[in-house]
């Protein structure tokens, strides 16, 4: 069932937080829904043990090298498979990148925020590519206006890779 992962290459963007409120909405909406924290300082597993959540929502710690496996099997279980991706360019990146249906990335109103959302919306489209198969992507605004997170919910384009591109280099 879609995969959807959380990717920027920069810390703090919002991955987290727009990973466990989206778990959160879908599994409310009556769908069946795990989530893998492949975060090495485990967040959402923390926040999962801080109050129950919906029976319908389950938060697996994943170690980064078990990423693809674990994806292909609770995938396989579930309406809708959310992964928290931690905010580096490494391998695990990637990794979530080929077994998603989707990947968002979040950024708030920060140049390097954005400059990170470039690279991983360039690496989805690599990646796609080389797959020869769809992969979506789309920039999801966080720490903006309130309605940010129905970019997500609605899968609506926020801004194409190429106006970001010309955004930044002209210094937006
Ligand atoms: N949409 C938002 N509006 C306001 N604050 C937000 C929003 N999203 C995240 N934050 C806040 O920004 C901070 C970083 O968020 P979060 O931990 O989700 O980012 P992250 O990209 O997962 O970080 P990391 O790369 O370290 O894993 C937190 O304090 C969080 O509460
Ligand atoms: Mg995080």
């Amino acid at each position: 069932m879609p995969t959807i992962s959380f990717c920027s290459t920069k810390g703090g963007s919002g991955k987290t937080t727009s990973c466990a409120v989206l778990a959160l909405e879908l599994a409310r909406s009556g769908w069946n829904i795990k989530v893998m924290d492949t975060d090495p300082k485990n967040w959402l597993t923390s926040w999962a043990l801080l109050k129950p959540l919906p029976k319908n929502l389950q938060v697996y710690a994943v170690p980064q090298d078990q990423l693809t496996d674990a994806a292909e099997s609770l995938a396989l279980q579930s309406d809708f498979l959310l992964i928290d991706v931690e905010g580096s360019d490494d391998a695990s990146l990637i990794d979530a990148v080929l077994v998603s249906d989707f990947v968002v990335s979040p950024c708030s109103s920060s140049r390097m925020d954005a400059l990170a959302s470039v690279q991983v919306l360039k690496q989805v489209r690599q990646k796609s590519r080389m797959l020869k198969r769809p992969i979506l992507s789309n920039v999801l605004m966080t720490k903006t206006a309130p309605g940010a997170i129905e970019v997500v919910l609605g899968f609506r384009p926020v801004c194409s890779l190429v106006k970001m591109d010309q955004g930044f280099s002209s210094g937006c």
